[in-house]
């Protein structure tokens, strides 16, 4: 399914954009002119990633540090520690609780006339 999800405009270089497409939230972003869009939760524990930091192609999640890549979603690091602190080997593990390094589900995007989709998975049903 196709959603708009806003015009060129509202998506400015290396900033994080908060949307919403079919009652899903997404992350977009444009970085070096292209725009990308992934899921807004974190697949560690689905908790936002409104607040993460984003250096180059890499989102970094602010709970607990999980970074991914933004065009494709591949996870480069899971669960670093809390609150930016990073933390060693074995209480990562325990941080982890038990969840394997998952990546993050990205959105194709188009841009077309200064408009801006995604492209959104069909609900069932
Ligand atoms: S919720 Fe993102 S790393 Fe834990």
């Amino acid at each position: 399914m196709r959603v708009k999800i806003g015009t060129s405009t509202d998506f400015p270089e290396s900033t994080l954009v908060s949307v919403t497409g079919d009652g899903i939230n997404i992350l977009a972003v444009r970085i070096n002119g292209s725009v990308y869009a992934v899921h807004a939760l974190c697949p560690h524990l689905n908790l936002s990633l409104r607040n993460g930091t984003l250096e180059g192609h890499v989102i970094t999640c602010p709970w607990h540090g999980s970074k991914f890549d933004i065009r494709t979603g591949k996870n480069l690091d899971w669960v670093q520690g809390i609150g930016g602190f990073k933390m060693p080997g074995w209480s990562r593990a325990l941080i982890a609780l038990g969840k394997e390094p998952t990546p993050l589900t990205t959105y194709p995007v188009s841009e077309e006339n200064g408009q801006v989709f995604v492209e959104l998975p069909k609900r069932p049903g």
